[in-house]
């Protein structure tokens, strides 16, 4: 069965308690016929969660698309998640469909009010809408963690023609461009210019 588009209700949790409802139907791509109805949820990554999230940052699309590419190994992953788990300026989220978890989020707060966001799903889970989907959620998602936050950013390589995609469906902008990267923003609600 090929790819449509159609209109489907989805509702969209948040890890942090109260359910978050979209404020407008979404037309999204899904596999197969009929109403389906997604649940995406959204929680905070356990450290019971390192082996999946070392597999799908070891994935070969998600390397090739990431800026740091190089393959990472058992104890540098697992420094680095103690770390993060640890750091009150990063959060990493598990995103899940119906219970499943499909991709995770990381945001990463400077100084300045200023939240970088970065996402990746795993290989059976793209293409689906979800992208899109998850990184509409974002604004939701920072500002129950971080209320004073302004701003969100990302760095998209170029040639990521789905993350470039999927940032713009979302209501990011693009800033500037470098050689290997485009920049994108996203204003929240209480501050909406870039
Ligand atoms: C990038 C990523 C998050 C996008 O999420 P996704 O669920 O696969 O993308 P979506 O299904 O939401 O699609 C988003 C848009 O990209 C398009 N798209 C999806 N895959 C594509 C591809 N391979 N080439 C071109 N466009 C593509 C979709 O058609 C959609 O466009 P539309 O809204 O105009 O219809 C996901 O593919 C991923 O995790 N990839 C590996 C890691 C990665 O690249 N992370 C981002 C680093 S910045």
């Amino acid at each position: 069965m090929g790819l449509t588009k159609r209109n489907v209700t989805r509702r969209v949790r948040s890890g942090f308690g109260e359910a978050i409802q979209p404020t407008r139907r979404a037309p999204v791509r899904i596999v197969g016929m009929g109403e389906v109805k997604n649940v995406l949820t959204f929680r905070s990554v356990l450290w019971n969660d390192r082996d999946l999230l070392l597999q799908w940052r070891n994935d070969a699309v998600t390397r090739a698309n990431s800026i740091t590419n190089t393959f990472i190994s058992r104890p540098v992953h697992e420094a680095w998640l103690r770390d993060s788990l640890a750091q009150p300026k990063r959060k990493l989220m598990i995103i899940e469909d119906e219970n499943l978890p499909i991709g995770v989020l990381r945001f990463d707060a400077s100084e300045d009010g200023r939240v970088e966001v970065s996402i990746h799903l795993g290989p059976a889970s793209r293409r689906k809408g979800f992208g899109r989907l998850a990184l509409l959620q974002c604004e939701q998602l920072v500002k129950e963690w971080l209320p004073q936050a302004h701003e969100l950013f990302a760095k998209v390589k170029r040639d990521n023609a789905s993350s470039r995609r999927a940032f713009e469906a979302a209501g990011f902008v693009e800033t500037r461009q470098t050689d290997e990267i485009i920049y994108f923003c996203k204003q929240t609600e209480s501050r909406k210019h870039c």
